[in-house]
């Protein structure tokens, strides 16, 4: 167990660790992530996160960054170096951008899967035309 001293933190990573990820590679993910930061000197402002499934298992291998609330998609070990770079950089991995965060709420990427809705009154209804 660790409490870092997160007062130089800029960036955090929330990198997906659940049961779809893993099975797609998010331990490797997760390594080449964190080894990047270490390669790059980057521990004191870049903070990384292993969670539970974030509910977008199409996706997988996913990861989040925050503050910006981006998430992307579809990483792999190889994308570790430009994802951490374009947070250095204060810019977006384009490639693998899934959703990014505005005033309004997220704006999913053309091209990347809706989901299943979470408003139940559109479950019900198409619940009830099965
Ligand atoms: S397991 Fe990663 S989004 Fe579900």
């Amino acid at each position: 167990m660790a409490t870092w001293d997160l007062s130089n933190t800029k960036h955090h990573i929330l990198i997906c660790n659940g049961s779809s990820c893993n099975r797609t590679g998010a331990e490797e993910l997760t390594q080449a992530i964190r080894k990047e930061i270490s390669n790059q000197e980057l521990d004191d402002i870049i903070h990384t996160t292993r969670t539970r499934c974030n509910g977008r298992c199409q996706d997988k291998c996913v990861a989040i960054h925050y503050p910006k609330g981006t998430w992307y998609k579809e990483l792999k070990p190889v994308d570790a170096p430009l994802l951490v770079k374009s947070l250095v950089n204060n810019k977006e991995y384009t490639e693998k951008v899934s959703h990014t965060f505005h005033s309004q709420g997220f704006e999913r990427v053309p091209g990347v899967i809706t989901g299943v809705s979470k408003n139940k009154s559109q479950v019900n209804r198409v619940s009830k035309t099965l």
